[in-house]
């Protein structure tokens, strides 16, 4: 199949923090010449690497290819240097469009601007080479294109990916304040598991870490249902490449050789995890149970713990400090041998775990920043973290 991208270099984006486990994952598929980026990971490969990169990465929200790179120094500079982009050969007339732009740079008032030079570029250089021009649509387009203008610096890249990759399809419904799917697999894959021990969320609201731990363990891509992704409005979608990916991937899934459990102690969150288990496929892989977390046990000797307890500013708790100090007292008492990872923005709440922290990395979740505590629940005496002494 003739190609009319140049699939040679991809850009990666991510959330804040989940740079290096994307590389991680990245290099897994091979991925050559990665470079870790302010919430991006740029990385080279061919058409293969970005239909798999597509399908399989946990932690990408989108992956960019770059169009083209100019400098500017006024709007009708960027009008003339994007009219010059062949852009025939990547959007059909018959085609919609639409432009996201990141703009940082003094040469624009108002970020809309450039935007709309660009669009009135694409939309005449189409008309002139093709006598009919593509229609803009800004909630289903068939292309979409990021605009990234810095400074007097302009790139220009086509989105392969479409809506964002941490919509996998599964969670049609969240409780109170879910994870968004990329930030929960990133902060399944900063601890280090890769599903050779038992997983434990004790609080799991709609079951998003559960059903990424599970996808984690059993190895499937978390987008291999998604049947939207940008590339395949591409001029040149390879069908047959891309189902040749889809059941390579399929046949590198594992079976599930651990627990994964999750409980909480409403019923309408194990419900809703319920469904979302079952949309993903994996209801008979996860435990999920009603249960307070006092009540939960440990599973085997080891294992490892990821949940993410209340915090005041999502979702409005009475007496937290008590909530986190019930929370550190089953973790003492039940869990020796379990590595536990709890993600919070509650500094103060989190004083009352009372277990020494030995790492905590900087997350976001939306806007709110957050820590990622690791508690490492070795047996014998524990020592009490500083701030709780
Ligand atoms: C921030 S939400 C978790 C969201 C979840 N990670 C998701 O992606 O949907 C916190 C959860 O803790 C649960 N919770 C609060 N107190 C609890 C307790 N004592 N025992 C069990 N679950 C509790 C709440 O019902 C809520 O679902």
């Amino acid at each position: 199949m003739k190609n009319f991208i140049n699939y040679k270099s991809f850009i990666a984006k991510t959330q804040f923090g989940l740079e290096n486990v994307l590389a991680g994952e990245l290099e897994k598929y091979g991925a050559k010449n990665i470079k870790i980026m302010n919430r991006a990971v740029g990385f080279e490969g061919n058409k293969e690497l970005l239909y798999t990169a597509n399908l399989s990465l946990r932690t990408a929200l989108r992956i960019l290819v770059p169009l083209s790179s100019f400098n500017i120094s006024n709007a009708g500079n960027l009008y003339k240097k994007t009219f010059a982009v062949n852009w025939v050969k990547f959007i059909n007339p018959n085609k919609t469009f639409m432009i996201e732009s990141v703009v940082n740079s003094k040469l624009f008032k108002h970020s809309k601007f450039p935007s709309l030079k660009v669009k009135d570029a694409i939309v005449d250089k189409i008309r002139e080479s093709r006598g009919k021009r593509p229609n803009i649509n800004t909630v289903e387009p068939d292309i979409k294109i990021h605009l990234h203008i810095q400074n007097n610096s302009c790139r220009i890249f086509l989105d392969s990916s479409g809506e964002s990759l941490h919509k996998r399809g599964y969670r049609l419904e969240g409780f109170t304040a879910p994870l968004n799917e990329t930030l929960a697999a990133g902060m399944i894959l900063l601890t280090g598991w890769n599903g050779d021990s038992n997983f434990i969320d004790p609080m799991c609201g709609s079951g998003t870490l559960v059903i990424e731990a599970a996808m984690i363990a059993m190895n499937i891509a978390p987008n291999l249902n998604r049947n939207n992704l940008g590339f395949m409005k591409w001029k040149d979608f390879d069908n047959e490449l891309f189902n040749n990916v889809k059941n390579k991937l399929t046949e590198n899934q594992k079976e599930l050789k651990i627990k994964i459990y999750g409980s909480d102690k409403s019923s309408k969150a194990v419900n809703i995890a319920k469904k979302n288990a079952q949309r993903a496929g994996l209801s008979n892989k996860i435990i999920l149970e009603r249960k307070n977390f006092t009540d939960v046990d440990k599973i085997g000797g080891n294992g490892l713990i990821v949940t993410n307890p209340p915090y005041g500013e999502r979702i409005k708790e009475r007496n937290l400090n008590n909530l986190y100090k019930n929370f550190g007292d089953v973790l003492k008492q039940k869990f020796t041998g379990y590595d536990a990872w709890i993600l919070s923005s509650d500094k103060e709440a989190m004083k009352n775990i009372g277990l020494k922290t030995s790492k905590r990395l900087t997350l976001f979740n939306g806007a709110l920043e957050c820590k990622f505590y690791n508690y490492k629940l070795f047996k014998g005496p524990l020592k009490k973290s500083k701030t709780a002494q």
